[in-house]
């Protein structure tokens, strides 16, 4: 029997091979002859789980789609209908929205990785710069998801983003109309923001993504030693012009990918089925009652992975001023691999200062998080708020200096096994 499946597959495979002959040189270039560094730990599968959220938000965005109706009178009562008489669609719908933050928590972690061994730096900056534009991307994708259900939330939140491009002097109030299609987030918004949403924005996404890797693999991923693996002695079981200190991607990665693969939708499932809105950290509380143009909510807040951004926006009293800081506070991570001036690339080989700069920016990004989630009434708040975006801003401005300032270690010809 299982002779006849391997004669079976390999007939298959020829037929393909003899018609398409270019497919199984890349499927060998990008997969049984990538030689990825051995020494990958548990940061390295953020990648590949960020992969997993986009795919489960494909698949489940498309699913809604067939139930979702995109008109301001229809679309509230359109996913209240999936949650309570589509079969298994308050499953999908779960996945969907609940996977959006558990998508946002991969990515951040996954950055965060990059940032701690350097990865951005020569000759990853392409990398880095198309995962900054994924980063964007996303972002705006999300942000335009929030808005369909045609929640409160939603729409004061639609009416606050999108009023922030009035700050821009001249075309600004026609911008804001322009984006509206009317004068207040309505039919015309909804519309159009779920067709960018549905094919536009996942398009780009798809191809940032293909590009994404298309560059990591070009140069070859970086490691937790930050050691350039391509520069090291040649030859290992498999090649003997292969870096020494590579592996086959397949099958050896794909396989532990797919262990904490197991184990991350292990953690989502249970966060789905015992606390999918996450305490109103990941669907807030307003966006269950449908949107009303006479009533605003208590308070106007965004989802937590913009509440960092949202704070900036908000302790800086000038509008302008405010919007300009929130977008200089995403620009200037694109500025990275050129602000960091160390001899090393991972913290591992670096002295205290980088390590307490990455702290630093992390306290700040998470403290500046808590603060944009309350109601921003505080006035001692909205000082520590501007102290902390200060440091944020601080960290990349001051990085060639500290970065150049602190001591560096000695890093080893190969990488090393230890975590
Ligand atoms: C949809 C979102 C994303 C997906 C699917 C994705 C996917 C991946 C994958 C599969 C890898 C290789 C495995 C790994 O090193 O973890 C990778 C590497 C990398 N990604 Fe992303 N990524 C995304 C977003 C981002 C963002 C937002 C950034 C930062 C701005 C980023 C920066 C990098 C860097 C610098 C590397 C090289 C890491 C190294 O070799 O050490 N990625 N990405």
């Amino acid at each position: 029997m299982s002779n006849i499946i391997t004669r079976g597959a390999n007939g298959a495979m020829n037929w393909v091979n003899e018609r398409a002959p270019a497919l199984m040189p890349m499927y060998r270039k990008h997969m049984t002859e990538y030689y990825a560094p051995k020494n990958f730990n548990i940061w390295y599968i953020f990648g590949v789980l960020s992969m997993v959220a986009l795919v489960n938000q494909i698949v489940t965005g498309i699913f809604l789609t067939m139930h979702y109706k995109p008109s301001a009178a229809e679309a509230f009562a359109s996913v209240e209908y999936i949650m309570r008489d589509v079969q298994w669609g308050w499953l999908i719908r779960y996945m969907h929205s609940t996977g959006a933050s558990l998508f946002f928590v991969v990515v951040y972690i996954h950055m965060f990785r990059g940032l701690m061994y350097g990865s951005y730096r020569k000759p990853r900056e392409l990398v880095w710069i198309l995962g900054m534009l994924i980063y964007l991307v996303l972002m705006a994708e999300a942000f335009l998801g929030y808005v369909l259900p045609w929640g409160q939330m939603s729409f004061w939140g639609a009416k606050v983003i999108i009023s922030l491009f009035g700050a821009i002097p001249v075309i600004g109030g026609g911008l804001v109309e322009w984006i509206m299609g009317d004068y207040l987030p309505g039919d015309a918004t909804l519309n159009r923001f779920f067709a960018l949403h549905v094919i536009a924005l996942p398009l780009v996404l798809l191809l940032l993504v293909v590009l994404h890797l298309g560059a990591l693999h070009e140069v070859g991923s970086n490691n937790p030693d930050g050691v350039e693996i391509k520069k090291g002695p040649k030859g290992n079981r498999w090649s003997p012009t292969a870096p020494a200190d590579g592996i086959p991607f397949h099958p050896y990665y794909t396989v532990k990918d797919t262990v904490y693969i197991g184990f991350f939708l292990i953690l989502a499932a249970f966060i789905i089925f015992f606390a999918p809105a996450f305490g109103g950290w990941f669907l807030e509380h307003d966006n269950f009652t449908e949107a009303n143009r006479l009533v605003t909510p208590a308070q106007i807040k965004p989802v937590w992975y913009y509440t960092p951004y949202y704070a900036m926006l908000r302790v800086v009293p000038d509008k302008l001023g405010g919007v300009m800081v929130m977008f200089g506070a995403i620009a200037i991570l694109f500025l990275v691999p050129w602000l960091d001036r160390a001899k090393v690339k991972s913290v591992r080989y670096r002295g205290w200062i980088t390590r307490a700069m990455l702290t630093l920016l992390v306290v700040c990004f998470v403290w500046l998080g808590k603060i944009g989630a309350g109601p921003g009434t505080d006035p001692v708040e909205t000082v520590i708020g501007r102290v902390l975006t200060f440091f944020y801003f601080a960290f990349f401005i001051t990085m060639p200096l500290w970065t150049k300032l602190d001591k560096t270690k000695p890093v080893p010809e190969r990488v090393t096994m230890h975590d």
